[in-house]
C-alpha cells in the first residue's frame, strides 16, 4: 500500500489502523501491531491461514471486538459489513433486499428489479412480493449475489466484505466485483478472503500472518508480492483536524 511517504490527506482516508493489538477473550494475543491503511475509494484484500484472525480484524474495525488497544479511523459515510452467509427475514423478496430498512423506505419495485438483475438474479424480479423462507429456498452462491444487490442499494462509503463471494463461481465473483470497483459512489473495499483470484479486484493485499504472535511458527510466508502498509511514521498525519469527523475507535472501548 503505502510505505514511508506522505499519502493521502485527512479527507482521504478510507480506513487506517494503526499500531493495534487484537487479543482473544482470554487475553491470549492474537494480531500484534497491526498497521495498514487505505485511501477512499481503494480495495484492500485480507489474506491468511484459517484462524489467523481474519474475521476479528473486521469486526475490530467495526467497534464490536473490545479485546485489544490501538486505534483505527474510518472515512465519513454508511458502512456496510457483508458476512458469508447473508441474513434473509423471512418475508416478501422486496423486504429482504431492503433489510433493515423494511418496504417503506421509498425504494421502487423497478429499482430493486434492476440491482436484481444487475447482480444476476434478474428471474426473480417476478417474485418481489412474494413471501417466503428466502434463506432455504435460495442458493448460498444466490444468497450471496442477493447481498451484492443489497450493497448496490445502500451505497455504502466504507464497505467489509467476510468471504462474501465464496460460493460463487469465478466469473460471477469476478462481475460483482467489477459492479463495485466500477460504482459511481467509489466504496472503500476492505475483503477477506482466501481464493487468489481476489487479488484480481484489489489495489492491496495484507497478510494477517504477518502480524501474528506466533508468526515463527507458521509456515514460510512469501511477502514479496504482498504489499502491507506501515503507518508507523504518519501519526501526525493520521490527527483528525478539529473540523473533520472521523470516527477513531479507541480499544479498549470506554465504558461509560
Ligand atoms: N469469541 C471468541 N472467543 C474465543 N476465541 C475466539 C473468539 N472469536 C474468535 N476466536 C478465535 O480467534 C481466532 C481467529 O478467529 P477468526 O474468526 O478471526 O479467524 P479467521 O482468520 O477469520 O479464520 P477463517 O479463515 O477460518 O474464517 C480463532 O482461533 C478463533 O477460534
Ligand atoms: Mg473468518
Amino acid at each position: 500500500m503505502h510505505r514511508g511517504r506522505s499519502i493521502f490527506g485527512v479527507e482521504d482516508i478510507g480506513v487506517a489502523v494503526k499500531e493495534s493489538d487484537l487479543d482473544l477473550p482470554d487475553g491470549t494475543s492474537l494480531l500484534r501491531d497491526v498497521a495498514f491503511a487505505s485511501a477512499r475509494g481503494e480495495a484492500v484484500l485480507i489474506e491468511g491461514p484459517t484462524g489467523a484472525g481474519k474475521s476479528t480484524l473486521l469486526r475490530a474495525i467495526a467497534g464490536i471486538w473490545p479485546f485489544g488497544r490501538g486505534e483505527i479511523r474510518l472515512g465519513n459515510g454508511r458502512m456496510l459489513f457483508v458476512p458469508q452467509r447473508p441474513y434473509l427475514p423471512l418475508g416478501t423478496l422486496a423486504s429482504a433486499l431492503l433489510y433493515p430498512r423494511g418496504d417503506k423506505c421509498g425504494v421502487s419495485m423497478a429499482r430493486l428489479a434492476a440491482v436484481l438483475e444487475e447482480v444476476g438474479l434478474g428471474t426473480l424480479a417476478g417474485e418481489l412480493d412474494m413471501i417466503e423462507n428466502w434463506s432455504q429456498r435460495l442458493s448460498l452462491g444466490e444468497q450471496q449475489r442477493f447481498a451484492f444487490a443489497r450493497i448496490l442499494l445502500v451505497e455504502p462509503a466504507l464497505l467489509f466484505l467476510d468471504e462474501a463471494t465464496s460460493a460463487l463461481d469465478e466469473p460471477s465473483e469476478a462481475k460483482l466485483y467489477g459492479l463495485l470497483r466500477a460504482a459511481s459512489w467509489r466504496p472503500t473495499v476492505v475483503s477477506v478472503g482466501h481464493r487468489s483470484t481476489l487479488r484480481n479486484f484489489h489495489d492491496h493485499v495484507l497478510d494477517v500472518a504477518t502480524f501474528s504472535p506466533r508468526r515463527e511458527q507458521l509456515p514460510a510466508m512469501s511477502n514479496s508480492d504482498l504489499d502491507l502498509v506501515l503507518l508507523g511514521c504518519h501519526t501526525s498525519e493520521m490527527a483528525p483536524s478539529a473540523t473533520h469527523s472521523y470516527c477513531p475507535l479507541q480499544y479498549p472501548i470506554a465504558s461509560s
